[in-house]
């Protein structure tokens, strides 16, 4: 498919999205059989991720958002983590799934899972749309795994570049000029 930018090659299509996003959601809700999930998306990145799979699990889900600064504007990692928007219930005793855009150094999440970790849940899992494997700087648990992606700048389906480009429908890639 040609992307509607042309600063923008196409990675990962619609089609392919919504394939994997189902195949994602039936391995939720068989895991989870039988129990409620909450889903805890990560702000902004999460959101368009977060709501196919919910509307495709089929055991009880709550949803609620963190946001945390990582990254600012800028396309690299500045390693500091910094909790923006909280979870606004206790978690105490919950399955929990953590739903993120992508996982690059890994910073964000290894931050975010000993945090939540440390608020008594039953559990807590990780839905990741993108992994980007090559710039892992920690090790993190990814439970449920959309795609692996190269060492690109990814837009779309949620992800940002300068909070442009989340809209897009597809995953793209930023192509250097
Ligand atoms: P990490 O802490 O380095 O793993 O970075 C995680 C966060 O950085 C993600 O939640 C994104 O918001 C952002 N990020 C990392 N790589 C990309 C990318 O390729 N496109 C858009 N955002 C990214
Ligand atoms: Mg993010």
């Amino acid at each position: 498919m040609e992307a509607r930018f042309g600063n923008i090659e196409v990675i990962i299509s619609e089609e392919q999205i919504s394939k994997r996003v189902a195949e994602i959601a039936a391995e939720i809700s068989k895991d989870f059989a039988g129990e409620e999930v909450m889903l805890v998306g990560i702000l902004k990145g999460a959101v368009i991720f977060m709501a196919d799979i919910a509307r495709r699990l089929t055991v009880p889900a709550t949803m609620d958002f963190m946001a945390v600064s990582s990254y600012g504007s800028a396309t690299k990692s500045s390693g500091a983590v910094q909790i923006i928007k909280d979870i606004e219930v206790s978690i105490e005793g919950k399955n929990l799934i953590v739903v993120e855009d992508i996982v690059d150094s890994g910073l964000t999440l290894k931050y975010l899972l000993e945090n939540l970790w440390s608020r008594g849940p039953a559990n807590v899992k990780t839905c990741v749309l993108l992994d980007k494997p090559e710039t892992r700087v920690v090790e993190v648990p990814i439970d449920y795994k959309g795609f692996e992606i190269p060492n690109k700048f990814a837009v779309g389906y949620g992800l940002d570049y300068d909070q442009k480009y989340r809209n897009l429908p597809y995953v793209g890639a930023l192509k250097r000029v």
